[in-house]
């Protein structure tokens, strides 16, 4: 009976898919370019100044949270044996948060972070911060705008070891890159929404206005993360000005790859290639790993608030809760390594730093929401993923990332997707861990997505 039952449920949902992939797309949504997303009253205070922002971390701040570092009850001792497979060690804890208090370069760091021009403007309510490196070029060189989006737990600061090699100006290049790097809604120094639905969809939106906002009306995207999901969703709304796509983190979640997936579990040479079969299979070790590693984003998605007033109220807990994603998502296997292999491939001060970006600007709150806007009905109905774009897009798959998606799932999708470049190394973190590759990939991706636009300009004449 069981059997018959199970049966019937599989074919259902077989069917269902089948028919949704043989229908064809949804429809775009409606987009709404000034949704408000700030108080409603105040609506006449808001204007559309670009207002330049420094960073601060202030006597009061530091000595707030060298008080608090130093006051703390004292942590729970990690189990015999036990690695980073409970959460964040704490006897690792005690180190990283000494370190905090004691050695951490408070005004260096704030220097360091203010290198480059910071400024605000507000948009649709929400006032976002943004730094913007503009390159000086020689005349006839073209200088062409890129996007930089991050996502959680990381912050703009995790492009900064990118943004040099990015916007060099190269003799042997006709274009130089200008770079806007906003902080997403509701993290770092950019406001959060006062009412719920600000979702992936509705901050491609804001983001679109703020490039317009700097005068882009063309510009390349580039995102990992949220930003990968908030990336991809501009190019789907905005096709005629996003010129081009890169992510490095491709992940597509519609019933057509779900099943997919879960047919290549049979026989793996079906979706995958060999040589890359392991980081999709075996499937049951996929999906254990994601049960031991989600639970923070089951919360997230239901109940953020909650969470929210004990690690925003202690910079022990919030730097727990950050850290840990940079050992685990870096690699799986950090997690039975004594240390987490935090510093295998961080700095301990750029760590810190994103967790200052936290702490000072007080968003942890708003910035664990986003999942509760992404995860829901409403946002999986409107079945974006299943909207190809025909905006060129170029992918770089680090090894040890958190998902892979095979090429042929990745065009139903990106129907131009010309490039895809697989690496044997690199995490979650990427543009953090390995800026090199990360930029040299991107600079490519620019040089195919204008080739493309010659050829494809060319056709259309
Ligand atoms: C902050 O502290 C530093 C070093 O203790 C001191 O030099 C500086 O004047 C202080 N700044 C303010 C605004 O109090
Ligand atoms: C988030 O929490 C901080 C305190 O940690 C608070 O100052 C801030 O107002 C909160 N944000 C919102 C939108 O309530």
């Amino acid at each position: 009976m069981l059997r018959v039952i199970l049966i019937s449920i599989l074919a259902g949902i077989a069917a269902s898919t089948l028919y949704m992939h043989f229908q064809g797309p949804p429809p775009l949504p409606d987009i709404d370019l000034e949704e408000w997303w700030g108080p409603k009253l105040d609506k006449s205070k808001y204007n559309e100044a670009i207002v330049p922002f420094q960073v601060q971390f202030t006597n009061s701040t530091i000595r707030d949270i060298k008080h608090r570092l130093k006051t703390r009850p004292p942590l729970t001792p990690p189990l015999e044996g036990i690695a980073f497979e409970y959460g964040f060690n704490s006897k690792q804890l005690e180190t990283w948060l000494k370190y905090w208090a004691e050695e951490y370069p408070f005004s260096d760091r704030e220097k360091y972070i203010n290198q480059y021009k910071h400024y605000k403007t507000n948009i649709q309510g929400l006032d976002i911060h943004f730094v913007r490196v503009t390159p000086e070029v020689p005349p006839g060189k073209e200088v062409v705008p890129l996007l930089l989006l991050h996502g959680w737990p990381a912050s703009f600061l995790e492009f900064y070891d990118a943004i040099p090699l990015l916007t060099a100006v190269n003799k042997d290049r006709d274009f130089a890159v200008e770079l806007i790097i906003p902080s997403l809604p509701g993290y770092g120094f950019s406001s959060g929404a006062v009412r719920p639905g600000l979702a992936a969809d509705k901050i491609a939106i804001v983001l679109k206005n703020l490039m317009s906002r700097l005068g882009h009306k063309k510009y390349y995207v580039q995102g990992g993360d949220w930003g990968a999901l908030i990336g991809s969703i501009m190019a789907t709304f905005f096709q005629k000005e996003v010129l081009g796509y890169h992510t490095n983190f491709a992940t597509l979640a519609t019933p057509w790859s779900s099943t997919l997936r879960l047919l290549g579990s049979i026989y793996p040479p079906l979706v995958v290639s060999t040589d890359l079969a392991d980081r999709m299979y075996p499937l049951g070790e996929r999906y254990s790993y994601s049960l031991q590693e989600t639970g923070y984003m089951h919360i997230q998605a239901t109940k953020p608030d909650t969470v929210a007033v004990a690690v925003g109220d202690s910079p022990s807990g919030l730097a727990a809760y950050i850290l840990e994603k940079f050992s685990t998502w870096t690699k799986a296997e950090y997690r039975s390594r004594p240390d987490g292999g935090l510093t295998q491939h961080f700095t301990k001060e750029k760590l810190i730093d994103n967790v200052m970006v936290y702490w000072v600007s007080k968003c942890i709150n708003t910035s664990m929401r986003l999942y509760a806007e992404i995860l829901n009905n409403r946002f999986f109905s409107l079945g974006l993923d299943r909207i190809p774009t025909q905006v060129p897009t170029s992918i770089i798959q680090p090894k040890y990332d958190l998902a892979y998606e095979p090429p042929w799932i990745l065009k139903s999708k990106y129907p131009n997707l010309l490039r895809i470049t697989v690496l044997d190394v690199g995490g979650h973190f990427f543009a953090r861990e390995l800026p090199d590759i990360f930029a040299e990939d991107i600079l490519t991706a620019i040089v195919s997505f204008r080739n493309w636009h010659k050829e494809n300009s060319k056709i259309e004449l």
